[in-house]
């Protein structure tokens, strides 16, 4: 898919942008500070209907102004959309093609983004909820059953862990609720095992390619079952299994909420012995793989959008990586250095201070 244009109206600090990016490769250079990553951050929340970099959506809106708007056209292989949200300081209005749109799940995964952050380096030592909610955001993006299973999840997990509170416990409810409970985490186990068994299919060549290094990448599923092929049962044994204790605690101590996935480096936790080159380059290659899971489940190219990563890689890294990206998806890239796409086919523009001053437009 194609991003064709964007405006920002009062996002950050922009106050009126209108951009229109070429079906290619998109370089946006400018100073630090000037808003590169306030309008690839706008994209993110077009597809994600909230921004990668924080929580709260009141500090998107421009300061001292009442409202906030992100308009963008994204032409898909057979359609195109107007998608636009209006960020108040209470809440947000999405719509598409002039359609105001209550479910944020007919919003989210329209438009398909990749975001590549020097900030995905901290995924190898954040807590396992964030990798959770990484692996959450690609999966949702892409498979209305699993987003359905995941909030019924959520409910019934609220409900069993307030259950398990109450001084005289209900134990035919608690039955009722497990049984819901591995109804939803069944479907929710089984995408995960699908996704990191496609992720691991394509991981460790991709980084091979561009790395020049013969290392075996591998992400492994931490699951809360042991036996992936027989999930249903293993999930009823585990809820027998932990019920004691659950009530002991007052909390439901095991599921799919305390799952992980670990990075292994040729069979060995990343974590322990990888360089930060190394883990630069794992990170990048969990992306590429991630474009080629995104056009298998979608048949649609996810559009690119590269925040300040190239810096961080020398020379060749660079080349490798740029050849790849080059071609079949749009790409969006921002540097604060111009020089080093010699060679290539782009479009270029420079912003600052929230305003585009130099390039093609
Ligand atoms: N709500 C806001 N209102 C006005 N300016 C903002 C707002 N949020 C962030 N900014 C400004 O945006 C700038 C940072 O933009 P950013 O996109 O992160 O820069 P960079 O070009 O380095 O990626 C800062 O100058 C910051 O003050
Ligand atoms: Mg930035």
């Amino acid at each position: 898919m194609i991003i064709k244009n964007v405006s920002l109206k009062n996002y950050r600090n922009y106050e009126n942008l209108n951009i229109h990016f070429s079906n290619q490769m998109n370089i946006i250079s400018g100073n630090n500070g000037q808003g590169k990553t306030n309008l690839l951050e706008s994209l993110v929340y077009l597809s994600l209907t909230r921004s990668h970099r924080i929580n709260e959506d009141k500090k998107l809106i421009k300061d001292n102004q009442p409202f906030s708007k992100i308009q963008s056209t994204i032409q898909t292989k057979d359609k195109e959309y107007v998608l636009q949200t209006i960020i108040h300081p209470n809440g947000k209005s999405l719509i598409v093609n002039d359609i105001p749109i209550k479910k944020t799940s007919e919003f989210v995964g329209i438009l398909n983004v990749i975001l590549f952050s020097p900030d995905d380096l901290f995924l190898f030592n954040d807590l396992p909820k964030e990798r959770r909610k990484l692996i959450n955001q690609e999966i949702t993006k892409v498979n209305k059953k699993y987003l359905n299973a995941l909030n019924q999840f959520q409910n019934i997990l609220k409900d069993r862990n307030n259950l398990l509170k109450r001084d005289k416990l209900d134990e035919n409810y608690l039955n009722v609720l497990d049984e819901k409970l591995i109804e939803n985490e069944i479907i929710i186990i089984q995408e995960r095992k699908k996704f990191i068994e496609l992720m691991n299919q394509t991981i460790t060549s991709i980084y091979q390619d561009i790395s020049n290094d013969p290392t075996k990448i591998e992400i492994e599923y931490k699951s809360c079952i042991e036996n992936l092929d027989d999930i249903k049962n293993e999930l009823i044994h585990l809820y027998q299994n932990i019920r004691n204790k659950d009530i002991e605690y007052h909390v439901t101590t095991e599921g799919i909420h305390r799952e992980d996935i670990i990075f292994k480096m040729n069979g060995q936790p990343l974590i322990q012995i990888a360089s930060q080159g190394q883990k630069r380059m794992t990170i990048l290659s969990f992306k590429l793989a991630l474009i080629e899971y995104i056009k298998k489940q979608t048949n649609e190219n996810p559009v690119l959008l590269l925040d300040d990563v190239l810096s961080e890689l020398d020379d060749i890294h660079q080349k490798n990586l740029l050849k790849r990206l080059a071609g079949e998806n749009q790409c969006i890239i921002t540097t604060t250095e111009i020089h080093k796409f010699d060679g290539m086919n782009f479009k270029e523009y420079e912003i600052k201070d929230g305003k585009i001053i130099g390039g093609m437009q």
